[in-house]
């Protein structure tokens, strides 16, 4: 018989992953690479408008993907045990746990911080028109995009282990 908690799980993991993936991807490589050819106040206004609801997007669906994804793992391991992965899916699964959870922790404690202080050093020190960044906001700019990389790459090897994982 169909299992509905595990399809209601299943679909909120799903869903949370392709936003939070798309989100990060998008992020890679048509935001970034967009901010560095935006001049001073263009750059800021960008930030101002898009910064805080992209941040809040990606946080709301990356938890709603993680807590689906803990849930879901409970429930076939301790209730359904006949959905759990077969004993040579199981070790893939976890390695793609390990690696969601490490690309959740470089959001809470690199991207979003780095963001936050991008934020503020704009905000102290407007760049003018025609002017580029301070040495202080380039810096944050590049650490930015390479945790957002990481976080992406993390993310796109969480999803080939989850898949491997869950049809060996
Ligand atoms: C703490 C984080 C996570 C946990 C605990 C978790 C757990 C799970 C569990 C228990 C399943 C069901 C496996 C089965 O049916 O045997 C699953 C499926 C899946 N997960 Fe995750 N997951 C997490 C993060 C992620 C992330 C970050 C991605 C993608 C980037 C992802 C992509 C998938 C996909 C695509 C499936 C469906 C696989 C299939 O049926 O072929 N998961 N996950």
């Amino acid at each position: 018989m169909t299992d509905v908690v595990f399809l209601v799980l299943l679909f909120l993991h799903i869903g949370g992953v392709i936003l939070w993936m798309g989100a990060a991807v998008l992020s890679v490589s048509i935001l970034g690479p967009m901010m560095s050819k935006l001049s001073g106040p263009t750059k800021m206004e960008f930030m101002k408008i898009i910064g805080p609801a992209f941040e809040r997007y990606n946080i709301r669906n990356a938890t709603i993907a993680i807590a689906a994804g803990l849930i879901l793992y409970a429930y076939i391991t301790q209730v359904a045990t006949s959905l759990a992965p077969t004993s040579a899916g199981t070790p893939w699964l976890g390695v793609g746990i390990i690696l969601a959870l490490v690309a959740y922790i470089v959001g809470w404690v690199i991207i979003r911080p780095t963001n936050h202080k991008l934020w503020a050093s704009m905000s102290q020190s407007p760049p003018a028109q025609g002017s580029g960044p301070t040495p202080e906001a380039a810096a944050l700019q590049k650490r930015l995009m390479a945790s957002s990389g990481i976080q992406a790459l993390l993310l796109l090897f969480a999803l080939l282990f989850m898949v491997l994982g869950a049809n060996l």
